[in-house]
């Protein structure tokens, strides 16, 4: 529309005519290039902090770019039970800019946050609160054991702001496997089975409830234990020996809320055997697990009653196949990796807006 136009004066003998219609043109030609150019400048109104990502980097129009833009440092204090490992890439794992972690201290001062795991400074927690930090650094408790194997929990109070452990409650959730449905139906094969029931136990403990539980169970069905002090199993033939099992104990530590671990997910599901699960209460593992795909022990009255079922459900071909169904459209995966947690720590800080926020008592809330 705004075309270059009007003649250009000539010479100085111009009417004034001719000058007035210059002008004009001049002017609207400006007031077009003017116009042109704010459109191209203007940045998108919707500036308004969101953290989720976005397409505006092209707009590079702001003098501080949008948090999603810039790359958070996370600062990893400890590696976790001293264990190293090599961090992932977060933008293969998830659909979120990647990370960049780190776990050494001289970024303390300037990472955008800082991973905690429990058991590493648990016992430390009076040398935290002396440490300088940035106000806008966020502190995040990591624990994967249960309230139980979590000492000093008390120390913890008023230090962190995110929590991150296999509660579902917590800020970043980091559960120890999940379901992923499948895109298409497949079919899946049981492996062939010639044993009963196979339990692998590391921390032997006769007062616990699953030893004892245990004990009372091996009076009525054919229990083969191994681990410390038991049939010796190596790591790499965990799979294959268990898949011959019609049952796995899937027998928890300790019970508390959420506390479903490998036990379940690597040991039971990923051999391809039936769980026999002791831990929180069968409502409890349902938010993890369709009902029909685990024996929870408070649905029998004793022992001896799970031993007579489990029996009858091996010599049941039919009903026992019943147990895998919703395999066809369910994957098991595994999420215990530390650096697929440390991923979900990033994806939550790249999603979720910052704002101010303290854990005032953990041991209240972590039972
Ligand atoms: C940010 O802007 C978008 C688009 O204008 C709007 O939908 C959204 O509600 C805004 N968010 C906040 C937190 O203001
Ligand atoms: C991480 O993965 C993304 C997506 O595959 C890729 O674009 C990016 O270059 C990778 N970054 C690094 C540091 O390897
Ligand atoms: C930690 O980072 C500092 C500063 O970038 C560097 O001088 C130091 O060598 C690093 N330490 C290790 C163990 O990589
Ligand atoms: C994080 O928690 C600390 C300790 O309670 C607090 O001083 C700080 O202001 C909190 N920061 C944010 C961003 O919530
Ligand atoms: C934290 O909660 C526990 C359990 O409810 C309570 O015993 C303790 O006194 C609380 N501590 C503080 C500092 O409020």
């Amino acid at each position: 529309m705004c075309l270059v136009g009007g003649a250009a004066p000539q010479g100085w003998k111009i009417s004034w005519k001719k000058l007035l219609t210059f002008l004009l043109f001049s002017f609207i030609f400006s007031f077009c290039l003017f116009a042109s150019l704010r459109q191209i400048r203007t940045p998108e109104p919707e500036d308004n902090n969101s953290y989720l990502p976005t397409e505006r980097s092209q707009t590079g129009s702001t003098c501080t770019p949008p948090k999603s833009e810039r790359r958070l440092t996370i600062l990893l204090w400890t590696w976790p039970f001293g264990q190293r490992f090599t961090f992932s890439n977060c933008s293969e794992l998830f659909d979120t800019p990647n990370c960049h972690f780190t776990a050494n201290r001289s970024w303390s001062q300037k990472a955008d946050a800082v991973i905690m795991h429990h058991r590493d400074v648990c016992g430390d927690g009076a040398r935290l609160a002396r440490l300088p930090r940035l106000p806008s650094q966020r502190w995040i408790w990591f624990n994967m054991e249960s309230p139980s194997h979590s000492p000093n929990l008390g120390a913890m109070n008023h230090l962190f702001n995110l929590t991150m452990s296999y509660r579902r409650d917590s800020d970043i959730f980091t559960p120890y496997g999940e379901l992923q449905l499948l895109s298409q139906p497949q079919p899946f094969s049981i492996p062939p089975k010639t044993k009963m029931v196979a339990w692998v136990v590391s921390n032997w403990r006769p007062s616990s409830h699953r030893v004892k539980y245990y004990e009372e169970l091996k009076k009525h069905i054919p229990v083969d234990v191994y681990g410390r002090h038991h049939l010796p199993l190596p790591m790499d033939m965990l799979h294959q020996t268990v898949s011959q099992y019609n049952f796995y104990l899937a027998f928890e530590n300790s019970q508390h809320e959420d506390y479903i671990t490998e036990k379940l997910w690597r040991n039971a599901l990923f051999s391809g055997t039936i769980p026999v699960v002791l831990g929180p209460p069968r409502e409890n593992y349902e938010h993890f697990l369709p009902p029909d795909s685990f024996i929870h022990v408070d649905d029998f009255a004793s022992a001896g009653e799970l031993a007579q079922y489990l029996q009858e459900l091996s010599r049941d071909t039919e009903r026992y196949q019943r147990y895998f169904q919703w395999r066809k459209w369910l994957k098991p995966v595994l999420g215990v990796s530390w650096a697929m947690q440390v991923c979900r720590a990033c994806r939550f800080l790249q999603r979720t807006e910052a704002s101010y926020h303290v854990v005032p008592n953990l041991s209240k809330w972590f039972v």
